[in-house]
Parts: structure tokens; sequence; C-alpha cells
């Protein structure tokens, strides 16, 4: 009798007892034909299928039907008196054992060899013991299936569309993955233990986060076709509970494909094949955070082309999206198709860049320096992820793993560790806990690595970040101890490249100061090890760079940041601030709030149109002469700290003009170089750096944009233009903002803020701050960096004044995060400046102070960002509170007025551009409105916050949410548009201001 192949899914299901009985009887082996589609099920460890031929005896797997990521190998064996006998023979050899710590290169494969041993109870089922040479036997069972469920139908995919961002992972995810460790081997138990040591390990204090659960722990479908756990995790949603009782957020794993990977017995555990949606809601319900989705069987279903892994992959993402839950989004496909230039558009927060990583030098080595040509398209919201971390697992030397975490810092990884975190030595914790490696990797706001040099084995990378620093990687692949070094002026500082500032430099392994002395930096480099340095610009002065330094004298008092926010405190009498919003850690006590209903605890604002002495303002002549004054003063005492009386000059000076295009559009770049006068105190050199850029074909003078940024070296973008000096912050590819400015036949300038004044503490003593304070430190109500960057911005205007290309009544004034808050800080203090974009501002831009939501006043106050702000602001972190400050941003927004402001930022669900808050910046837009009407102007039209993506232009004041999370690239257009009814090109005759 033979027996048909396609057969009921599940025989005993479709099978009566009583049939059960008859075959059980009446079939004999020598009457079977096993030809036909099956499926190996192991309890708790997944399914594989194959198909088989039967020929007399002899029994051999189809060899094309192989599934599981082409891992499956090929059957072949017998079928004798009721026994099965199969052997297989790999493909591919088994990955090699970890070779002993510091040993390399690895020992060679091992043979694999996996025998079935097999007794059939009837035609539709075999009990099966599997042997291999590489794990202790497993029993489970051959069970009939039909062809489509071995081979599932290719579902069409959704046509391809850009899925919008979900504004999660702003910095690269940092968590712990249990498939480096534990391959598919744990259960519910062993989560709960890793969640319960991430806590007491102190890593979720330093910012790990996501607990995920890699393959391993589904068994199938329930009648619904609802996804479920196995015996080892019974209760995936009681899990979630549990991780989030700890604080922390929760991972699970998926595959597109029918099954995912590599189960015990080499097929693979339940995937999402054909229930992406179903599966994304179950998710959500479950609670979970992070979703790590794996090709694996992808491949049996789906072409591997570009179009179709991308198909794949959005037809996840969009069900993620649409489950209401936020989750971050993890793509692996191993790097395939430059998954890096597509990812982000499947609604990916992080893609596999590579093949697995493993615990050997030559594995992570290959990897980790593979990805420095990538670096540039990792961006907030959207990582390349080079695989997780094999810190703690044993087979790498601590410089090694030194080295490994060196240098994932250095590229934006996502930091997932992959050890067991219930047995962690000192030293893998002193690895993966380096507050200062993570602080390079958390960068908020990244620019890519790049190789400095490469000689031989000894390669250093660079990377700027925060603060006006760079992290330098100096690292030895060779087998040897090496020399390695690098000149001190290959670090790009753009306040380097004029007059004379001294350097330090700190060791991130070592934890201690490296000395700054002489041309270069050598280190001696251990044999597969790394030394991680931090250099930035110190106060006072140094021997680098001596050439330039000018003549003798008494030099700036040296303060570190630290020392001067004391001395702040002191001055005050402040003991302590209260701490800022905790964004690592937002189920802490001071967790980051992004929750609507707890964010107003002070809804009255104070109104701009009463006067200090109580009295309203009813006309727009009182406006002027009394309550604007006032408040002016209430932000100079308070906030932003008063600009000196009597500043030196500023004479500018034309370093150079060149010819070029950007884009298509021909211009005429001028580099300008502001000399301030320091003959009362020549020990400090300010040199304001600003580039100004025209049509080379304009009619007439043309009205300019003024870009504020910080000067540092252009991002390294494929297909962007090089940024001048200063500018926009990144986005996605398309038309820079420069380009969309040129295209209104206008100008556009970049001035870099930090050749006016370093962004941090400890150069407050140098700077224009510190010229004009003779070198000394600030008094209370001094300004702060940003009313000294605001004070630059009105000295290029005075340049542009004298420049016969430029209009410059229609100079406006754009930046972005701590560069939006000058911008809108320079349009409200100098009444010539035409127009502003204010981008992602947040707090001590125009965010509202007291608004509960993301950054705070007592972040700004802390000793990171103080050196923003006058030192009397500090009080309102201490003894006083957010309530009691006189004024607040909407008023801030009300000395700009009559001129148009643009106030824009990106998505306002608590993940995105959260930190800034959005909605804090709405309302202060709002609250502005009597202002501009009150001097005949229209306010924003609505006291409605918009959904993303309204654009409110109607009025002068305006506003624009947009979904590309913590950029200002998506709103430009709007913006432009916006500026259009106030600016024209010369052609054009220009509109009444
Ligand atoms: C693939 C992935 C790994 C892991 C395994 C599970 O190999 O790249 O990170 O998830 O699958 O089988």
């Amino acid at each position: 009798m033979k027996i048909s192949p396609v057969h009921p899914r599940r025989w005993a299901v479709a099978a009566t007892p009583v049939l059960l009985v008859l075959l059980g009887t009446l079939v004999s082996s020598a009457q079977i034909d096993l030809t036909g589609y099956w499926a190996f099920r192991v309890k708790d460890g997944g399914v594989n299928f194959f198909q088989l031929q039967q020929t007399g005896d002899n029994v051999a797997s189809v060899p094309s039907a192989g599934r599981g990521g082409g891992r499956g190998g090929t059957l072949a064996g017998t079928l004798r008196d009721g026994k099965l006998h199969l052997v297989t023979t790999f493909n591919t050899p088994a990955p090699a054992p970890a070779a002993p710590a510091g040993q390399s290169p690895a020992p060679p494969p091992a043979r694999r060899e996996t025998v079935y041993d097999g007794v059939v109870e009837n035609a539709n089922r075999i009990a099966v013991t599997m042997q291999s040479t590489s794990r202790d036997p497993l029993t489970g069972t051959f069970e009939r299936v039909t062809r489509e469920e071995a081979f599932p139908v290719r579902i069409p995919l959704p046509e391809l569309r850009d899925v919008p961002d979900n504004g999660l992972a702003r910095t690269p995810p940092m968590g712990w993955n249990s498939w480096n460790k534990f391959q598919d081997v744990f259960d519910d138990a062993t989560v709960r233990q890793m969640a319960d040591a991430m806590a007491s390990t102190g890593m979720s204090k330093a910012g790990y986060t996501y607990i995920v659960v890699d393959e391993g722990w589904t068994s199938g479908r329930d009648a619904n076709g609802n996804i479920v756990g196995n015996g080892k995790f019974p209760n995936m949603k009681a899990l979630a509970g549990y991780v989030h009782s700890k604080g922390l957020k929760i991972g699970i794993y998926s595959s597109p494909g029918p099954q995912s990977c590599s189960g015990k017995m080499g097929g693979g555990y339940q995937g999402s094949y054909g229930h992406e949606e179903q599966d994304a809601r179950t998710f959500a319900e479950w609670g979970y955070d992070y979703l790590k989705y794996d090709w694996c069987s992808a491949g049996s279903v789906y072409g591997s082309t570009r179009e179709e892994e991308r198909g794949a992959y959005q037809k996840m993402g969009e069900a993620l999206l649409s489950s209401g839950r936020p989750i971050v989004y993890s793509l692996c496909q191993y790097g395939a198709a430059d998954v890096w230039k597509w990812g982000a558009k499947t609604g990916g927060n992080l893609w596999r860049t590579t093949s697995d990583i493993a615990d050997r030098w030559d594995s992570m080595e290959r990897i980790g320096f593979a990805q420095i040509d990538i670096a540039g398209y990792a961006q907030p919201g959207h990582w390349n992820d080079p695989d997780m971390l094999e810190v703690g697992n044993g087979g790498m030397t601590a410089d090694e793993y030194r080295t490994h975490m060196s240098l994932w810092c250095l590229l934006s990884a996502p930091l997932m560790a992959g050890n067991d975190l219930r047995t962690m030595t000192e030293e893998t914790k002193s690895i993966l806990m380096n507050p200062d490696a993570i602080a390079i990797d958390q960068d908020r706001e990244p620019k890519p690595v790049e190789r400095l040099s490469q000689q031989g084995k000894s390669e250093v990378l660079v990377r700027p970040i925060g603060g006006n620093a760079f992290a330098v990687g100096l690292f030895n692949r060779g087998d040897q101890p090496a020399e390695i070094g690098f000149r001190w002026d290959a670090l790009k500082f753009d306040t380097g490249l004029y007059g004379f500032r001294r350097l330090q430099a700190q060791d991130l392994w070592q934890h201690e100061p490296v000395q700054v002395s002489g041309d270069t930096y050598t280190a001696t480099v251990p044999k597969h090890g790394v030394v991680l340095l931090r250099v930035s610009i110190a106060s006072g002065r140094g021997e680098a760079f001596q050439a330039s330094q000018p003549a003798a004298g008494a030099g700036p008092a040296p303060l570190t940041a630290e020392q001067d926010h004391q001395r702040l405190m002191d001055l005050l009498h402040i003991t302590s601030l209260r701490p800022g919003a905790d964004q690592r850690n937002p189920q802490g006590p001071n967790g980051v709030n992004f929750d609507e209903s707890k964010a107003n605890p002070y809804p009255k604002l104070p109104d701009p149109l009463v006067l200090n002495d109580g009295k309203k303002v009813k006309t727009a002549k009182v406006w002027w002469q009394q309550r604007r004054p006032e408040i002016v003063e209430l932000f100079d005492r308070e906030i932003y700290g008063r600009v000196p009386k009597d500043l030196p000059k500023v004479k500018w000076e034309v370093a150079n003009t060149t010819s070029g295009t950007n884009g298509d559009v021909p211009i005429i770049t001028k580099q300008l170089l502001g000399h301030v006068d320091n003959s009362a105190y020549p020990q400090i050199t300010v040199d304001i750096q600003l580039t100004l850029t025209t049509p080379a074909n304009a009619a007439g003078p043309v009205p300019v944009m003024l870009l504020l940024g910080g000067g540092a070296p252009p991002a390294g973008r494929t297909g962007a233009p090089p940024a001048a000096v200063g500018g926009p912050g990144r986005g996605p590819a398309g038309p820079s903002a420069q380009q969309l400015i040129l295209a209104k036949g206008w100008g556009y300038a970049s001035l870099s803020t930090s050749s006016i004044q370093a962004d941090n503490g400890a150069g407050l003593t140098q700077g224009i701050i510190g010229l004009a304070n003779k070198g000394q430190p600030r008094k209370l109500d001094d300004w702060g960096a940003l009313r000294a960057w605001a004070w630059g911005a009105s000295r290029a205007l005075d340049y542009f004044e004298s420049d016969k290309s430029v209009d410059a009544r229609h100079v406006g004034v754009a930046g972005h995060s701590r560069w939006g808050k000058a911008a809108v800080i320079a349009m409200a203090y100098d009444q010539r400046f035409a127009i502003v974009y204010d981008s992602s501002s947040g707090e001590g831009g125009t965010k509202l102070h007291r608004r509960n939501w993301g950054e705070l006043v007592e972040n700004i106050a802390g000793r990171g960002e103080y050196h923003w702000m006058a030192g009397n602001f500090l009080r309102y972190a201490g003894p006083l509170h957010w309530n009691d400050l006189p004024v607040d941003s909407h008023e801030l927004v009300a000395l700009c007025a009559p001129r148009p402001v643009f106030i824009g930022a990106g998505r306002p669900i608590a993940t995105g551009d959260g930190w800034a808050d959005p909605k804090g910046m709405f309302l202060a837009a709002v609250g502005a409105g009597p202002v501009y009407k009150l001097l005949g102007k229209k306010d924003l039209g609505t006291t409605e916050f918009p959904p993303g993506e309204t654009a409110l232009i109607d009025g002068d004041v305006a506003y624009r949410q947009h979904g590309g999370g913590h950029t200002d690239l998506p709103n430009w257009p709007t913006f432009l548009t916006f500026a259009g009814r106030y600016m024209k090109a010369p052609r054009e005759p220009n509109p009444p201001r």
C-alpha cells in the first residue's frame, strides 16, 4: 500500500482513534513508503522539514529541499523492519568551538555528523532519536505533513514605501541578548535571573536597558493562529511584566520566514510568516518593547533580492507601527543587499551588518574593522549593528575584549551584552560598564568614526564627540606589542586652527590623564589591544600648538566645569541641585517624563501683557517702551545672562573667496574671520569663523539664512555636499538645507559657534566670555554660551550689512537643538534679524520651563550644560522651582514679535524628539500669540496641538512637527515656504518687513 504524500496537517487531529488502531496494526514497515514531506519535531525545540524519497529500502532527502537557512544538510539511510536509520552529511562545516583565551587562529572545524534512528509507529509518524557529535541525544518525532506546510507558497509582499520613523532608539540600543551565551538552551527563569542581574550589577545604571529573548521561545500556533511559547516559556506576557518590574525593557525574537534559524535539530522555531500583523499585535499586547527579526528561513519563500528583503521587513515594520506600542525594530539579515542603505525605510531602528559574531579574536576583529566604511549610515534612530557583544564569554583576552568594546563604541553600535550577567568577573564588568566608552557610543549627535591612519596592523580611528572633543582609538591588530601614535594637530578642532589652545587628554581604559606635549602622542599598545583616548580643549595654556601662542601674561583661570559649577553654587549658597531627568533609566526615580498627564504641573504662565506692577499692557507703545524692556531684563538677569557693556570691536576680514557650485547652482563662497580686538587681554584670541555663500548670478543683494552650528568637521555622509563650518544637523539623503535655500535664490551663511565660545563649562574663562572677563570666571548674571553665540550671530549680521551681495534687511537665523536655542535668542535680542527657524530647541530654547517633559531646567542647570545659561539660572533647580521663574519661553518668542518665527520639532511621541518637548515648544508659540496680535500680526491660529506634519504657517508665528526625529532637515521645505512670504530673491520686489 502506498501512502499519498499529501496528508492532513496533523494526523492525530484528522484521524479518529479507531483509524489509529487500524493503522497501527495493519501497516507494516514493508508496506510503508516514506516518500513525501516530513516534519521533525522536538518538544520545546522547534521543527525541521524534510522531503524524503524512498526507493526500496533506501531513503534519502531531496537535496534542494533543505530548510532552516541552508544548514540542514542531506539525509540518507535505510528503512528496514520498521526501523529507520538516517545520517546527515552537512553542506557547511560546523562552527568551530571557541579558542581558549588569547589563542588564535581558531582550531580547524570539528567533524559533524547527525544520526537519526527511528521506530515507525505508523505511516505518518516515526519516533526518532537524534544523536550528533556536538550535543546530547534528542528525542522527537517525524510527522508527515503537507507539501504546503513544509514549503509554504510565497505570499505577495506589500508595495515598497518608506515606513515612518517610529521615533525610537535615538541612541544605539543597549541591553542583553540570550543568543551568544545560551543559544536556544535557556528558559523563562534564566531570563528573569538575567533581568535581576542587570539591575543588581549596575548594568542598568550604566545604560543597559533591553533584555532580549532570542531564538528558542516558541512552540507553534494555537487554533486561532496565535503564536505561543513552548514549555520553557509558558507565559511570555508574565515574563514581560517581570522584566518591566525591574525598570527594564524586554525584547522578543521572530523571523519573516516560517521558521527561525536553528533549533536544536537544525530546523527552527515558529516564525511570523503569514502572521506578521497578528504577531505584532500579540507582542504589543504582551508588552514587548523590541523585536529582533531574523531572516532565517525567509529565503525559502522569498527571493534573496533587495526588493524582496525590503518588502518582507517593511511588512513587519508596518505591523509594528500599527500595533500602537513603541517597539524597537531590529533587522537581522546579516548585512545582505547593503541593508544600511534601506533598513531605515522599513522602519528599522538597527540592522545587522554582518554574519554572526563568534567569541574569537579573528571573528570579532574581522567584523569590527570592516564597519568603518559604512559608519556614516548610522544616525539617531537607525543604527548599523555589527552583532552582539561577546565580552565576558571567555573566548578572548581582556585586551581583546577592550578592543571589542572600544570598537563598538566608536562605531555607535548597539551594545547588547551576550554573556552571563549572573557570573560576571570584575574585569568583565569594568569593560561592559566603562562609562567613558559608553558615553562615546551614546553620543546624542553621533558623527561617523574615521580611519586616521593604518600602518601594517596598527590603526588609529578618530571620531568627533560631544563637548567639542575627539575619541581616538589606537588599535594593535598584530600579534606583538606595537608603538602607535598620532599627531595632535590631526584632530581638527575648529578652534585649534585659530590662535593658541591647549588640549587635554584622558586614557579611558586606564582612567587617568595623559600628558599632552610635543607634536605627537605615542603609546605602546599590547597585542590585540587598544588605547582609547578622549581629547578635548582645556582651559589655560599648554605646550601643544605653542607656535601660535601669543605673548606672555597672566593666563585665564584654569577651572574645570566641575569646579566652576561648584563655584557658582557657592556664590548662590546652594548646597545641592535637584537631579535632571534621566533618559537612560526612564523607570528610575528621576526617569524622564513622557506622560502628558504629568506634563503640566504649572499650567498658568506669566502673562506677557501684564507689567511687573500688575497693570495690563493695552497698546503697542506700552509694549515697546515698558513691557518688552522688563522682559528683556528678566531674561538677562535670570536666564541667559547679560552681554557685558563695552565689548571689544570685531574686525571682519575676508580670508578668501572661492567660486564653485552646490548641486548645480553656481556659488561664491567667502571665508570670513571676525577678529575680536584683544588688546586689553592678549592672552585670549577670539576669531569668529563665518562662511557666506551667495548665488553667483544673483541679480542683486540676496536674502541670507544664517545657519548656526558647532563647527565640527563635516559629517561623512555619502551624497551630501560638504558642509561648511556650522550648518544644520544631519537628515535623510536628498537636497541639503543649503541647496533648498539656494533654490529660492537666497544665500546662506554658516557660523561656527565654538569659535565664539566653547561648548563647555571649562571654556568659560576663554572665548569671548573669558576675553570680556580678562580670563576670570563669570559673575552670577554674566552671559552664558547661548547668549554669547547669539551675540556672535549679531556680529555676523554686522558684517552682512557691509557686504553688497547681501540684502541685510532680510537675514534670517536658523539652528537645530542647542543651536536652535541660540538662533531664537539671537532673533529675540537683535531686531535686525528678519525671521528665525528654531528647530528642536527644547529646554533653554522655546520649550516652556514649566513643562515636565523631556529635558528639564535641572538638566541644563547641571554640570554638563550650565555653561549655556547665567549662573543665576541654577537657583531654579535648587531652592527655587520652575514656577518661580518670572518669565517663561513664550515670552522669549514674544520678544521676536512682530517678526516671523517658525518653530519646528520631530514627532511628539514619548520616544521621538521627546527630549526637546515638541508640545512645550508649541505651547510657547501659542503663549506668544497675544503679543503678536497686539502688534497687529497673526498668532498661530489654534491652541490645539496638531497632529504630525500639520503646517501651521498662516500666521506670523508658525509651527510644525515632522516625522524625522531629532533633526531639522524635514522642516526646511515648510520653513522656506513660510519664509517666502517675508523674503524674496532680488528679481521679485521684496515685501515690507
Ligand atoms: C542567526 C542570528 C543570530 C541568532 C541566531 C538564532 O544566526 O544572526 O544572532 O539570532 O540566528 O538562531
